[in-house]
C-alpha cells in the first residue's frame, strides 16, 4: 500500500505588520472590537506578490524534506489571489525555484484550498501517479480588500505556507478527508466584480470588494467544519481522546472555540495563531502546521484533524496521522525578508482610492 507522507514544511510571513491600532488611523473600529469579536490582534501585508511568497514558503519545505524543486513532479498552488489568470501561480513558482519539469496547476477553493490540495496531492500518491508532491497555499489577501468596509477589512492578511508530500510505506498522511461545498450560500461570500460575469465595456468594474455576510458564514462554516470532522473522526474510529492536535482555518477565535467546544477539546489540543496573522485564507492551515512543528507540538504517530471552510462555500476536514518526520533533513533559514515600507505606507494609495469619496 502506498501513502502520502508530509516530509517538509515551510511558511513565508511577510515583514510588515499592521495592528488594529493602525488600522483605527483611518477606519472607524478599535483594537477592542476586533480582537473580541475575531482574536485578532495583527497582520502582515506582503511587499511582494503570491508566487514570490509561495516560492520562499516552498525553499523552506523542500530544504526540510532534504529534496530539490528537480526531484518534484507536480507542484499544486492553493490560491485565490494569482499573480494573474493566465498563465497560473504554480508554473511561476515552479519557474522561481529553478526547475522545468514537474506538472503545475492551481486550486480555487478559498480558504479551504489547502484541504483540497493536500486531498488532491495525496490521492496522486496513493494512485501512484505522483511521487513528490509541493502543496503550497499562499494568499495576497491585502490586494483584495476594501479598505473602506470595516466588517471585513480588519480580517485579512498575507502569507504562505508549504508542504511537501512524499510516497511512503508507513500507514501516514492524509488517511481520511470529507471535502464540500455548500454552494446556495455561494453569494455570501465573494469578490462578484471580478472574471467574465463583470462587463468589461459598458460597465466596467469600480474597486474590488470583497462581500461578505459575516454571521451567516459563521453559522455555515460551524456546521460546515464540525460535521465534517465528526465524519472524519468516525470513519477513522478515533474519540476525541485520541485527537493530539487540531489545526482549523483561523477565520475567527469564536468559530475555533465553538467548534473545540462541540468536541470536548482542551485548548492545549488546539492549535491558534490567528492573533499574529488574521485570516490569510488557504495559507492559515500550512502556516500552522508548520508553527505547530516548529514548536514541537507534533510528535511521531500523532493524530491531527484538520478543519477549513472558504467561499463557495466550501467545506472540509481531513486527518492526518504524522509520519516520524519531526525535526527537518535540512535546517534552512530563511532569509531575513525586509520590506522597505510599512505596512501602511504599503497601503496607501489602495486606502486612499478606498476610502475618498465621489466628488
Ligand atoms: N469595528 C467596529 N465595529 C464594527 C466593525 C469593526 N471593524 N465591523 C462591524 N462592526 C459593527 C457593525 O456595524 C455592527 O454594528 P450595529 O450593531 O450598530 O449594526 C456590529 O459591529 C456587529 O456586527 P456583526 O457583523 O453582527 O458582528 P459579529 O459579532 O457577527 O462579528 C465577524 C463579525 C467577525 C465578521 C463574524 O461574523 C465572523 O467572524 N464571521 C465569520 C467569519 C468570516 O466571515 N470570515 C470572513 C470570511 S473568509 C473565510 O475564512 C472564508
Amino acid at each position: 500500500m502506498i501513502y502520502a507522507d508530509i516530509t517538509g514544511w515551510g511558511k513565508y510571513i511577510p515583514p510588515a505588520v499592521l495592528t488594529n491600532d493602525e488600522l483605527t488611523t483611518f477606519m472607524d473600529t478599535s483594537d477592542e472590537w476586533i480582537s473580541s469579536r475575531s482574536g485578532i490582534r495583527q497582520r502582515r501585508i506582503s511587499h511582494i506578490n503570491t508566487a514570490q511568497m509561495a516560492t520562499l514558503a516552498s525553499k523552506q519545505a523542500l530544504a526540510r524534506a532534504g529534496l530539490t524543486a528537480d526531484d518534484l513532479d507536480l507542484i499544486i498552488v492553493a490560491t485565490c489571489c494569482p499573480d494573474t489568470l493566465v498563465p497560473n501561480t504554480a508554473s511561476k513558482v515552479q519557474e522561481l525555484l529553478g526547475t522545468n519539469q514537474a506538472a503545475c496547476f492551481d486550486l480555487s477553493s478559498a480558504c479551504t484550498g489547502f484541504l483540497y490540495a493536500l486531498q488532491n496531492a495525496t490521492a496522486q500518491i496513493r494512485s501512484g501517479m505522483a511521487k513528490k508532491v509541493l502543496v503550497v497555499a499562499a494568499e495576497r489577501m491585502s490586494w483584495f480588500v476594501n479598505w473602506s468596509e470595516r466588517s471585513s477589512a480588519v480580517l485579512f492578511g498575507d502569507g504562505a505556507g508549504a508542504v511537501i508530500v512524499e510516497a511512503s510505506d508507513i500507514e501516514c498522511g492524509l488517511l481520511n478527508a470529507k471535502l464540500g461545498c455548500d454552494s446556495k450560500a455561494r453569494d455570501i461570500l465573494s469578490v462578484s466584480n471580478f472574471g467574465t460575469d463583470m462587463d468589461r465595456y459598458e460597465n466596467p468594474p469600480g474597486p474590488l470588494t470583497l462581500d461578505f455576510i459575516g454571521p451567516e458564514i459563521f453559522k455555515r462554516a460551524v456546521r460546515g467544519m464540525g460535521g465534517a470532522t465528526e465524519t472524519v473522526m468516525s470513519e477513522a474510529k478515533l474519540n476525541v481522546e485520541d485527537i493530539d492536535l487540531l489545526i482549523p482555518h483561523q477565520a475567527n477565535v469564536r468559530i475555533i472555540e465553538t467548534i473545540a467546544q462541540k468536541l470536548k477539546l482542551k485548548d492545549e489540543q488546539v492549535m491558534v495563531n490567528i492573533q499574529n496573522y488574521g485570516n490569510t485564507s488557504a495559507a492559515t492551515v500550512p502556516i500552522a502546521i508548520c508553527e505547530a512543528l516548529e514548536s514541537g507540538r507534533v510528535k511521531p504517530g500523532d493524530n491531527i484533524i484538520s478543519a477549513a471552510f472558504g467561499a463557495g462555500l466550501t467545506w472540509g476536514a481531513g486527518f492526518i496521522k504524522w509520519g516520524n518526520r519531526v525535526t527537518p533533513v535540512n535546517d534552512y533559514v530563511q532569509q531575513e525578508q525586509t520590506s522597505e515600507k510599512t505596512a501602511l505606507e504599503l497601503l496607501a494609495t489602495a486606502i486612499k482610492h478606498c476610502t475618498q469619496k465621489p466628488a
